[in-house]
C-alpha cells in the first residue's frame, strides 16, 4: 500500500465510519456499478481517488466534507441495470442527495459535491474546489472500474 491510499485509509476511517457502517451503504455492497465493482467499492475508490488527487495536485480543501461527499455520491440505493432505471444518469446524483440529506448530516459542501458530480452528463457546474475533485476522481476510477487498468485502483484496505 502506498502512502496515498494508507493516508485515504486513515482519513476515510477518521471521517466516513459512520457512513461505511450505515445501513444504506451497507446495502449498497449489493448492488453493482461497473463490472464486478459493487456501489459500495466505486464509492470507496473515488474517495480515495479524491484523496490522492487533492494531495499529489496540493489543493486545499476541506477533508472531511471531501471524505462525506465522494462517500455519498452515488447513494441512490437501487440496481441501476434494473428496469426503470433508463434515465439513471440523468436522475440519480438528485436521488443520491435526497437520501443523503434524508440519513445523515449534510453540508453545503458535500451537498454540491453529490448534486454536480455528474457534470458535464447533467449541465449543474461544481462550485467548490471538492466537487471538481470528485467529478474528475468519478470519471478515473469509473473508466479503471472498466478497464485492464484496474491496477491504479486501490487494493483491498481496511476502511472499517
Ligand atoms: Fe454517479
Ligand atoms: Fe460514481
Amino acid at each position: 500500500m502506498n502512502s496515498f491510499d494508507r493516508k485515504a485509509a486513515e482519513l476515510i476511517r477518521r471521517y466516513g465510519s459512520d457512513i461505511l457502517a450505515s445501513e444504506g451503504m451497507q446495502k449498497s455492497r449489493a448492488f453493482v456499478q461497473h463490472g464486478t465493482q459493487s456501489i459500495y467499492d466505486h464509492s470507496l475508490h473515488v474517495t480515495s481517488m479524491c484523496i490522492r488527487l487533492s494531495r499529489k495536485l496540493h489543493i486545499r480543501i476541506d477533508e472531511r466534507a471531501l471524505v462525506r461527499g465522494a462517500l455519498l455520491h452515488d447513494y441512490f440505493l437501487y440496481d441501476w441495470h434494473e428496469d426503470g432505471h433508463k434515465w439513471h444518469g440523468f436522475h440519480h446524483a438528485a436521488t443520491s442527495l435526497k437520501n443523503a440529506r434524508r440519513d445523515f448530516e449534510i453540508g453545503q459542501i458535500e451537498a454540491d459535491m453529490i448534486w454536480c458530480h455528474m457534470f458535464p452528463l447533467n449541465l449543474r457546474v461544481p462550485r467548490c474546489r471538492e466537487s471538481w475533485i470528485l467529478c474528475i476522481a468519478d470519471k478515473i476510477s469509473s473508466v479503471a472500474e472498466l478497464s485492464p487498468v484496474q491496477s491504479i485502483l486501490p487494493k483491498k484496505l481496511k476502511y472499517e
